[in-house]
């Protein structure tokens, strides 16, 4: 099955308008990220959306750290040629498999770095390599000369940045062409457009990549209370999901949802139709079928201009939905 196709970037590299977020598929430290996760279910999550067309899945060093990329290959075995991986690295990860909390673009590190996700990942190369965050104190030159060494050497197919503002991006596309920059975008979430990355993005000829394009969840509906988080979930450190923000956010999900109702489809499947009515690739994270086949299926919803006219008039530009990070998360963000 195939489903549609969009050419990311200018360089060649060919993805579905949709992928499969995988961060939430393993643990992070001792937490889980969105809940219980389940292996066997995970992995049939990833096979699942490969018969369905799925082929791109999204991951990253950090996550776990490593035991992500590790459940990909054990999930991807025999059949690698069939997906394409995108992953990440910066967040400096030390011999021991411990999170040092820097992030760090020297050159060294980005080599380094490649041969753990190549080795953890059980293959021979990426197609889609992240700068997971810009190293404030790197010039993106030097970061972005090392990954483009790493093309040459055909370790990585393609090169992309996350979280970066246009002023990085354009830096970076003078040393080698960037294909694709990842960022956090979501009816809940526009900064990258008010920020103008987007239009840089298209001037340029650089696919967006939208993560957490359901809000982390909260877009589902699913979220009634912060009480339905368990107590070791991530979203309970997010201003977003905190109680100054948490019944505001909710007031709005359920204009969206009452939309989605109208038109005979999800809340998650109207959020995910959104974006991609902008050609936009969102990379859904979920780590069982039910919702995956979900959110494939939203990948086929055509929205009129009305719908999206009517969406962003439910949740306008500029709306405040809180930080979708805590302080330490912000200052790492580039903008
Ligand atoms: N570049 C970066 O810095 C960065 C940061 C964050 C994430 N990412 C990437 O982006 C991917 C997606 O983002 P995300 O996982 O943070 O957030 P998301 O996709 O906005 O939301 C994930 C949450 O939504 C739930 N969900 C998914 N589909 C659903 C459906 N059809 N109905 C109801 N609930 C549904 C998931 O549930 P279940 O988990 O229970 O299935 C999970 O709790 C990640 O997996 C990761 O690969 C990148």
């Amino acid at each position: 099955m195939k489903l549609n196709q969009v050419k990311l970037g200018n360089q060649g590299l060919i993805i579905p308008n949709i992928g499969l977020g995988c961060m939430g598929m393993t643990s992070f430290g001792d937490a889980d990220t969105y809940g219980k996760h389940d292996e066997k279910e995970a992995i049939a999550t990833i096979h699942r959306s490969l018969e369905l067309g799925g082929n791109f899945l999204d991951t990253a060093d950090l996550y776990g750290p490593f035991t992500n990329e590790r459940l990909i290959a054990k999930a991807i075995e025999g059949n690698r040629n069939e997906y394409i991986i995108a992953t990440k690295f910066g967040w400096e990860i030390d011999d021991s498999e411990q999170i040092t909390w820097k992030i760090n673009g020297q050159k060294d590190y980005v080599k380094k770095s490649v041969e753990r996700s190549l080795k953890n990942l059980k293959t021979d190369y990426i197609d889609l390599y992240y700068m997971h965050r810009l190293d404030k104190n790197v010039p993106v030159e030097e970061t972005v000369g090392a990954m483009s060494d790493l093309v040459k050497e055909g370790k990585i197919g393609y090169i992309g940045l996350s979280e970066v503002s246009s002023e990085t991006v354009k830096k970076a596309h003078s040393i080698h062409p960037i294909t694709a920059v990842q960022s956090e975008y979501s009816l809940f979430e526009r900064t990258v457009e008010e920020k103008g990355v987007i239009k840089t993005l298209n001037e340029l000829g650089i696919g967006f990549v939208a993560y957490s394009p359901l809000g982390r969840g909260f877009l589902s509906g699913q979220i009634r209370s912060i009480d339905d988080l368990a107590e070791n979930d991530f979203r309970r450190a997010i201003p977003r999901f905190q109680e100054e923000h948490f019944y505001k956010n909710i007031e709005l999900v359920e204009a969206i949802e009452n939309m989605a109702k109208e038109k005979g489809i999800t809340s998650s499947q109207l959020a995910l139709a959104w974006i991609i009515s902008k050609g936009i690739v969102p990379i859904p994270g979920t780590k069982r079928r039910t919702y995956l086949e979900q959110n494939i299926e939203a990948s086929k919803i055509v929205l009129s201009e009305a719908d999206v006219q009517k969406l962003e008039s439910i949740v306008p530009l500029g709306t405040d939905t809180g930080a979708t990070y805590d302080e330490f998360g912000m200052g790492l963000l580039d903008y």
